[in-house]
């Protein structure tokens, strides 16, 4: 049993109102992958030498040639990780499993938003994705091209990922709730030359169309600039779907006559896998750019640490394919280790807020990771829904995206967890590709702290210029070493990579959050110190917000800050100067709040809009977006730690 103890940080700290903490439950750290004698010299390893930590995590994987340099500095900060290495993540993911007893394991569990559901073991996940790859192949994409996938949770979405990674090519998913126009933006920066969507997908209820977006957006982009070839259809909800010959293939035709056997791709450590678009501090968002050395090892080792996967879990990572934890934890990770992975199309209410657990209790699920917006949401509809299921296959809990706040951390590890289950609240990025900051199932868990920097990850928090601070006071978090699975560039913008990250505090990597540590060394993260929003754990910039609210004929100048929400952590309120001139201001926020849901989609969550005669400056004209969320917080804007 966890034993709660009296909280000692608390009063040193005074920040956080912290009650218990938890010990590690016996029969978990008596079985856990990783014991606390192994996990010691691990850390002592990885202070010492963190290179030979990472070789030694990068030997559990299959190479095709070993590396002859485990991290070549020379052109610092864009590192490079297991140099003259070959591999292939899909290698790790499929490939290698034939050969093994995991051959005929289940490799997923799909279910349908309706109901219905869809298994494929390892062997058959591996032949789709090679007839797949085959088909990729024979429309001419090659190693290096990029290929955008517009889907949401489906196998076709997951054997698309990954025929795109065995052919080399590299995949840019685009969360299948964005619009046209952040659609057409993305295929654009991405150079795309194929788009692979689905006819249409169940959602609360109703089926939602993506393919007249994707032609939508294919009419907005400059074909100058990008031209896409190929569309690949998925059958999914049966509707009837607009086709162009020539450009548009359905995907059962393509895949219909391909062999069940294909080449896996030979790759250098260093060629990308994958680029995912998210907001950075400034501007439109950017590609971050991963590479499949590095980002196999990263994501394996902590996975497999953090998780303690076992060959009987069936592993649930409710993420959206379309976000980096969809990536790094709902597929390849867990494919890596040859576990079995749960996957859900719809929405986590429908038909009702048991959804949830009854996958759960009808799959046995033993691992839940999820995000706290989630957990509140399921939490506002009581203990009545899980307390009717049986949850009891559960053994470990998982969270990332957003702090989690004791109260929801407590429902999540009583009422989910029977106090059995330990959480792991992972605090990690797209920029990161991997767990940072993370208990262990063998740790001693504070209620709403993301525990410690894991093994060959060197954390801290430090002020503006770069100097830590004392335990208990809040400051910036970065990261003082390179990783292996760290974001490579960002698309076609190594200036921006350089000056956002690697810049603003010298030495570091400048992770854009606000954070302090306890005495005991757990982080303690506080939100962003940057111009970004972090709705329900879905990062919007400030700028790409104010850019759709000014694209309005009626607004002229905005600021966009976020606010909190009771559910989704934060939501954004606009502060905007309206046009002279312009009739019905009084409707004016109404309809901003409707305009903005269109442009950039459901996520963009606006909680208010405010009408001003003008905003606060800078000097130089920069908007003071910090002044205006202090305001909305009640403090000074010296309470709020930033850079600018
Ligand atoms: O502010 C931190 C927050 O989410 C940001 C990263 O967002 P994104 O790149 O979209 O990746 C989300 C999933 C990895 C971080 O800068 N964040 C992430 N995990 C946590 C968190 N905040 C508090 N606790 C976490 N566990």
């Amino acid at each position: 049993m966890h034993t709660p103890e009296p909280d000692r940080s608390d009063a040193a700290c005074g920040l956080q109102k912290e009650e218990q903490v938890f010990r590690p439950l016996s029969n978990i750290v008596s079985r856990a992958n990783v014991t606390p004698q192994e996990y010691a010299a691990a850390l002592e390893l990885a202070a010492s030498d963190f290179k030979a930590y990472w070789e030694e995590a990068a030997e559990e994987l299959g190479w095709f040639k070993r590396w002859e340099n485990v991290l070549d500095e020379s052109e610092a900060p864009f590192y490079r990780w297991f140099v003259g290495g070959r591999c292939n993540v899909v290698y790790n993911c499929l490939d290698r499993h034939i050969d093994t007893p995991n051959k005929n394991k289940l490799a997923l569990i799909w279910e349908g938003e309706p109901g219905d559901s869809r298994k494929y073991t390892y062997y058959e996940l591996y032949r789709e994705v090679n007839r797949f790859a085959s088909a990729l192949r024979k429309l001419g994409l090659l190693p290096g091209d990029r290929i955008v996938i517009y889907m949401p949770n489906l196998p076709e979405t997951v054997i698309a990922m990954l025929a795109s990674a065995k052919i080399g090519a590299v995949h840019s998913v685009v969360f299948a709730g964005y619009s046209a126009k952040a659609l057409a933006e993305r295929i654009q920066a991405a150079e795309a030359k194929a788009v692979i969507t689905c006819d249409g997908y169940y959602r609360n209820g109703q089926v939602l169309k993506p393919k007249p977006v994707v032609d939508q957006a294919l009419e907005r982009l400059d074909s100058r600039l990008a031209e896409v070839e190929h569309v690949v259809v998925a059958h999914r909800a049966h509707v009837e779907t607009p086709m162009r010959k020539g450009r548009d293939h359905w995907f059962d035709d393509l895949v219909r006559f391909e062999p069940p056997e294909a080449l896996t791709e030979v790759m250098d450590a260093e060629d990308p896998l994958f680029f995912l678009y998210t907001s950075g501090v400034a501007g439109k968002p950017k590609g971050m750019v991963h590479a499949h050395g590095g980002f196999m090892v990263g994501v394996h080792r902590t996975l497999d640490w953090v998780f303690d996967i076992k060959p009987t879990d069936i592993f649930w990572c409710t993420a959206d394919a379309g976000w980096v934890t969809g990536h790094s934890y709902a597929i390849y990770g867990p494919l890596m280790t040859g576990a079995t992975v749960v996957m859900y199309e719809g929405h986590p209410l429908y038909p009702q807020a048991d959804r949830i657990w009854r996958l759960v209790s009808r799959y046995g699920i033993t691992i839940l990771y999820a995000s706290p917006t989630l957990i509140r949401m399921l939490m506002g509809f009581g203990v009545e829904f899980p307390a009717a299921y049986d949850l009891s296959t559960l053994r470990l809990l998982g969270s990332v995206g957003e702090t989690f706040n004791p109260e929801a951390w407590m429902w999540f590890y009583k009422v989910i967890g029977r106090q059995q289950c330990p959480i792991m609240d992972t605090w990690w990025q797209t920029e990161t590709g991997m767990f940072m900051i993370s208990p262990l199932p063998i740790s001693l868990l504070k209620p709403g702290s993301v525990g410690k920097p894991l093994p060959g990850v060197e954390a801290d928090i430090v002020d503006g210029a770069g100097k830590p601070v004392p335990p208990g006071v809040r400051g910036l978090l970065v990261i003082k070493k390179p990783w292996p699975s760290m974001f490579r560039e960002l698309y076609k913008d190594p200036a921006a990579y350089k000056r956002e990250y690697w810049e603003k505090i010298p030495g570091c990597y400048y992770a854009g959050d606000v954070a302090w540590k306890d005495e005991d060394g757990y982080f303690w993260i506080q939100g962003r110190a940057d111009d970004v929003v972090n709705i329900a754990g879905h990062r919007i910039g400030s700028a790409e917000l104010e850019s759709a609210v000014l694209s309005h004929p009626d607004a002229v100048e905005a600021a966009a800050v976020g606010v909190p929400d009771p559910v989704r952590g934060e939501a954004v309120k606009f502060f905007v100067v309206a046009r002279s001139g312009a009739e019905n201001v009084d409707e004016l926020p109404e309809v901003l709040k409707a305009y903005v849901r269109q442009e950039l989609g459901p996520m963009a969550v606006v909680q208010a809009v405010e009408i001003v005669d003008s905003l606060p400056k800078t000097c130089s004209g920069k908007i003071l977006r910090r002044a205006l969320k202090a305001r909305e917080l009640g403090m000074g804007i010296d309470d709020l730690p930033g850079l600018d």
